[in-house]
């Protein structure tokens, strides 16, 4: 279905596989692109090493930044001027839905190892993703709010600048008011946007309603900052979050005190005793001076299920690759098993943790 406008596609080098990397380096959400890189790094070393594929991979990072446009223009630069095999990125859920419909429009495959919203893998065939939705992980926290922490007046914070926020606040309220539950206020009461830095007239609305649980799917920078200030105010009803949070700047930026009794979901904990886990969080530990967070692992895993596509693709061009991803199943990684559906996600195991002035502590491994 080449449509007269699609423009002609540049035969792919031969000589080399060229992978193209969309993260956000600089900015609030920087850890999650450093910690992406640092796994991608990780992964291409042990391909590289194996020898598993007969060409090198030459890896490209772009700086999106955080933000749309610039992830846009990156799958953009990436496809026109770099010509890639195929791209990994983005974290955010808006930057990745910026950046699909340039890769599907030119039929580029795009593999986000983060991304969650639900929306991301419906931009068409050539995205495809190597985490859970936020289908999972909202029911996931909505369960564990009811059921574990025994809750029953939940309110939900959301960023409005986010997809991600937007639909997970969605499926938590869905799930909680299932469970008999009761929600104050709605899903767009209770909001803030990225960048803003002083919560405390929205954190005194909120405690005016008088909730047991806080939901807040968040990114860390607003997070950290919220936490702290809601602790300024007297508040001490817990807080719930999303992969959002998971970042190796939250215990700074909320502080120890602030910091105690809340909980999220994620991806992976540095605590799993499993014997890969344990010796990618050495081997990451050792290379990093720093414990790996769930982007890091996410990062490597979505960088091995690429290469592993790579070495099924047969002759390199987008449609191979892209065919060979759709393909891959039982791949064993470090945040689980992973099996890409009909749909182009991953169904996986979801952990909940514990949010602590020393880390991230493990509380449950929640199946599928
Ligand atoms: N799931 C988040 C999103 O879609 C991104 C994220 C993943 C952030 C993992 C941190 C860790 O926006």
């Amino acid at each position: 279905e080449v449509t007269a406008t699609a423009p002609a596609k540049k035969a792919l080098s031969q000589d080399e596989i060229v992978i193209g990397a969309v993260f956000p380096m600089t900015g609030a959400i920087a850890t999650y692109g450093q910690e992406s890189v640092n796994g991608i790094k990780m992964a291409l070393e042990v391909i590289n090493k194996s020898g598993d594929l007969a060409k090198k991979i030459r890896l490209i990072v772009e700086d999106n930044k955080g933000e749309p446009v610039d992830s846009s223009n990156a799958v953009r630069k990436l496809i026109n001027i770099d010509n890639v095999h195929a791209i990994i990125g983005s974290v955010a859920s808006s930057n990745t839905l910026a950046g699909a419909p340039i890769a599907q429009q030119n039929k580029v495959p795009m593999l986000t190892p983060a991304s969650t919203n639900a929306k991301v893998t419906m931009t068409g065939d050539y995205i495809s993703r190597t985490c859970f939705t936020d289908d999972f992980q909202g029911v996931v926290m909505a369960k564990f709010a009811h059921e574990t922490l025994k809750k029953s007046k939940a309110l939900i914070i959301v960023d409005n600048s986010s997809d991600y926020s937007k639909g997970l606040a969605k499926v938590f309220s869905t799930e909680f008011t299932k469970l008999g539950g009761t929600l104050l206020g709605t899903t767009d009461e209770f909001t803030y946007t990225q960048k803003d830095t002083d919560f405390r007239s929205l954190l005194r609305k909120v405690k005016r309603q008088n909730p047991d649980v806080i939901f807040l799917p968040g990114y860390y920078t607003e997070v950290g900052l919220m936490l702290k200030q809601a602790k300024q105010l007297g508040m001490s009803v817990p807080f719930l979050g999303g992969d959002g949070w998971d970042s190796p700047k939250l215990q700074e930026l909320a502080g120890p005190e602030a910091i105690k009794g809340n909980y999220i979901s994620s991806h992976f904990s540095p605590d799993d005793q499993d014997p890969t886990v344990k010796s990618f969080v050495d081997a990451y530990t050792e290379s990093f001076k720093q414990k790996p967070g769930a982007m890091a692992a996410l990062g490597y895993d979505g960088m091995l299920v690429l290469a592993d596509a790579l070495k099924r693709a047969g002759e390199l061009n987008h449609r191979n690759i892209r065919d060979a991803i759709a393909k891959t199943a039982g791949f064993k990684g470090v945040t689980g098993s992973i099996t890409i559906d009909a749909a182009r996600n991953a169904t996986k195991s979801a952990v909940v943790l514990e949010t602590t002035p020393a880390g991230m502590a493990f509380k449950q491994k929640v199946a599928p």
